[in-house]
């Protein structure tokens, strides 16, 4: 039995917003979206009511959960561009709590009460790969970072993390919308032998929307709890740029068991690493290493190099950090291309210089999580 649009907005009335109206008299209904039992839509609500809405989204997610023939619900709260000033992928918003450090087993005393996240059923190990900088090649990092993890027979997930500017459908070409599979859990789409979830295939990329901090761990912890991720071994977290309070409040509420810091070598990029490393380590969560992206450019034609960017800087930084360095990458335009394609080099041309970088940089990566592979991996490699 299928649910129509008419029953959905007749459970929506018995549901008041903060102001006492029912919600579909409210305007702020996005259309709703019905396919095959499964259904989307969004409630869009000024920034600063946010925590008020929080609940009823809340209700109104349970409300059409209990329709017959409902297989799954994601309900989404947003803020369109300029209901709040100075809100955006530049300046992310404050979270609802303010950041504290985590308490964990060996973990440095005298942080707060912030209990530790719980982890993922069946998930070993959680990284992150970020960086204090945008457009450092994190998501490029991520992508193929996964990918060399997965040739190592582990199997891998990745999660994108940044909801103000998810790469993931762009980087691995996927268009599809992930399936519900009873209940209220999604299944992540699979690709190139991966499992991956990005708020970008539940949204329109042309939808302009801010996100307020409550909104951005709601979307986050139900790519991270309310997906199907299955066994993984390792789960790689994309995370968006930056070491301000919603990229702390991130570090804090997802169970990291390390965190890779990609950097650029030059001097400003590097600042903005060792921002980086501090707001893992204020959350206690290791750090398993820098990467330099970027790092030297040899010209396709003629075989000089150029050290674009300068070379070396993070591995000075690293030693200096006292933090393991993981590997260098070049600046290349095979990668770039191949990136930006969502033809991810390592999948792709896995026997190239290219793919070995990442390879490299895999293998010490999977030693500092000293996770080992499960006996019979099952990989599905797609063309
Ligand atoms: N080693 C590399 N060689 C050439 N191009 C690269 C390399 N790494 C990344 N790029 C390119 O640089 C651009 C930015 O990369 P990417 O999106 O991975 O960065 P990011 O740090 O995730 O950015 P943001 O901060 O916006 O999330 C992309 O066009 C990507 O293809
Ligand atoms: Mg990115």
């Amino acid at each position: 039995m299928s649910t129509s649009k008419d029953d959905i907005l007749a459970a929506l009335g018995k549901i008041s917003s903060p102001d006492g109206a029912p919600l579909p008299a409210t305007g702020k209904l996005s259309e709703i979206v019905v396919a095959d039992g499964k259904i989307f839509f969004s409630i869009t609500v000024d920034a600063r009511a946010v925590e008020q809405w929080e609940t009823v989204r809340d209700r109104a997610q349970q409300a059409v959960r209990a329709l017959p023939g409902v297989q799954s619900v994601m309900v989404a709260l947003t803020a369109e561009r300029g209901a709040s000033a100075g809100q955006g992928r530049g300046t992310p918003p404050r979270p609802q709590a303010p950041p504290a450090a985590r308490p964990r087993p060996g973990g440095s005393p005298g942080g707060s009460a912030a209990p530790a996240p719980a982890g993922i059923p069946d998930v070993q190990a959680i990284i992150a790969v970020a960086s204090g900088k945008g457009g450092v090649g994190k998501s490029t990092t991520a992508v193929n970072l996964a990918l060399a993890l997965r040739d190592l027979g582990l199997k891998v997930g990745i999660l994108d993390a940044d909801i103000y500017g998810p790469s993931m459908p762009k980087l691995l070409a996927i268009r599809e919308r992930p399936q519900a599979i009873g209940g209220n859990r999604l299944r992540p789409i699979e690709r190139f032998g991966m499992s991956v979830m990005s708020i970008g295939f539940l949204i329109e990329e042309e939808t302009p929307m801010i996100w307020r901090g409550p909104m951005v761990m709601s979307a986050l912890t139900q790519m991270l709890r309310e997906v199907e991720w299955g066994a993984l071994d390792v789960m790689v977290v994309d995370m968006p740029p930056g070491t301000g309070d919603a990229q702390l409040t991130m570090a804090q509420q997802v169970p990291l068991k390390g965190a890779v810091i990609v950097s650029t070598p030059q001097d400003l990029a590097l600042i903005d690493a060792r921002r980086g490393i501090a707001m893992f380590r204020r959350v206690n969560v290791p750090v398993l290493g820098i990467v330099e992206n970027m790092s030297t450019f040899v010209c396709p034609q003629c075989g000089t190099r150029s050290d674009i960017f300068g070379h070396g800087g993070a591995r000075r930084e690293a030693e200096r950090l006292g933090v393991p360095f993981l590997g260098e990458v070049p600046l290349d335009i095979v990668i770039r291309e191949k990136s930006d394609s969502g033809s991810p080099v390592v999948a792709t041309a896995p026997n190239t210089p290219q793919a070995q970088y990442y390879r490299d940089i895999a293998i010490r990566v999977r030693d500092g999580l000293a996770v080992s592979s499960r006996p019979t991996p099952k990989i599905v490699i797609e063309a």
